[in-house]
């Protein structure tokens, strides 16, 4: 992998005419993002809205409603600035939006992304708090995910609202596997760690393709089990490389090995990780797809760096090879710090911490923009690295 920060051929670097941004200084980058926090915090004052993106010429967030598949990530983000700084005033707000998310648990299930509204809320939450009044809402959320498994396929329906597809599995849906397993160990029923463990088989088996890229979207025979299709949604073409999909799979599968002990899935996480490496660009960040035809003149996204670097640095904890660790810990690390330079932190530019994230690029829709879940990853990496460094 070639690192080399500030000879890019990054298109969304600024114009070698325009002034640089101040590189940071008054303390590190998670004390100046907790500061950031705190102040977009005191701006917010309607608990069931919840910022999403920031348009590319605005400064402020757009925001979004409970239902919303982002929704869970502005209370994760407040609950690491909470977790970092200890600080009462985010403390308040982590909890005022996180339980305005509530009525996810005990509604129908809509999709998979159950998981990311509930997990990196009441999850957070509850690790931090310990209130069981969150336990029991997760325990009922997991519940709540499960009612979308397909035990003929062996895996959950990601998106029922897209009828085109009778039984559709994405990439992405590996992420909220980990609610599943936490309730499966938490009091919830047993059968939550059967569908995780089956969902992530058939995941494996069928979304990860042979030279190690994943599909964004498995189509199944919803009566049979059978494979129909790979498709992306998000990605530039079915067998290209969207880069987000891959960073999901890699941080799905890691806890999926952390959770089941199983070698494929270790292997899965591996050869993921390994090929989201290879084709890094040479700063670092990835492209939002990695075989889009206009590279270099195609947005970043850099909420793909953000959520590989937990993947890996997840990873380093959990290889047993003392080279692999390293490898993996020094992957998650330098996305973290590239993140954390001028050409990506946001600064004084608009309320989020980063800049350069690309949400739906076939639609147009947050293209190189600040998406919150970019932000999310962003603060877990750097709260996970400070716990691997200390140890
Ligand atoms: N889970 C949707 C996305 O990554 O955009």
């Amino acid at each position: 992998m070639s690192l080399l920060i500030f000879s890019c051929n990054n298109s969304n670097k600024k114009e070698s005419t325009a002034p640089l941004k101040q590189p940071v200084q008054n303390g590190t980058v998670l004390d100046q993002n907790v500061h950031k926090l705190k102040k977009t915090l005191s701006t917010l004052k309607s608990y069931d809205s919840f910022p999403r993106h920031i348009y590319k010429d605005k400064t402020n967030w757009e925001f979004v409603k409970v239902r919303d598949w982002c929704s869970g990530f502005w209370p994760g983000t407040l609950w690491y600035a909470y977790e970092a700084s200890k600080d009462e005033t985010i403390l308040k707000g982590a909890k005022q939006f996180t339980e305005s998310l509530k009525q996810i648990a005990y509604t129908e299930a809509r999709n998979h992304d159950i998981g990311f509204q509930i997990f990196c809320s009441y999850g957070n939450g509850y690790r931090l708090t310990g209130n069981e009044s969150y336990k029991q809402v997760i325990l009922d959320a997991a519940d709540t995910l499960a009612t979308l498994y397909n035990p003929i396929v062996g895996s959950i329906h990601s998106w029922p609202t897209r009828t085109q597809y009778p039984h559709n599995t994405i990439i992405d849906n590996m992420m909220n596997l980990e609610l599943l397993f936490w309730a499966a160990k938490n009091g919830g029923s047993k059968s939550l760690y059967d569908i995780a463990e089956n969902h992530a088989e058939v995941t494996m088996k069928y979304l990860v393709r042979p030279d190690s890229s994943s599909y964004h979207l498995g189509s199944f025979n919803d009566k049979t089990g059978a494979f129909v299709k790979g498709y992306t949604h998000q990605g530039y073409a079915d067998e290209s490389m969207w880069e987000r999909g891959q960073a999901w799979g890699i941080y799905g599968f890691a806890f999926s090995y952390r959770e089941t002990g199983r070698k494929d899935f270790l292997d899965t996480a591996i050869k993921l990780s390994d090929k989201f490496l290879q084709r890094l660009p040479e700063d670092g960040i990835p492209y939002w797809d990695f075989d889009d035809p206009k590279i270099p003149n195609a947005p970043k996204d850099a909420s793909a760096a953000a959520i590989a670097a937990c993947g890996f640095l997840e990873l380093s904890t959990l290889v047993d090879n003392p080279q692999l660790q390293d490898t993996y810990f020094k992957a998650g690390k330098t996305l973290i710090e590239i993140l954390s330079t001028d050409a990506y932190l946001s600064q004084s530019e608009n309320q989020a911490l980063l800049l350069h994230s690309t949400g739906n690029h076939p639609k147009g829709l947050e293209v190189d923009e600040p998406i919150i879940y970019a932000d999310y990853y962003f603060m877990e990496g750097l709260m996970r690295l400070k716990t691997l460094q200390k140890s």
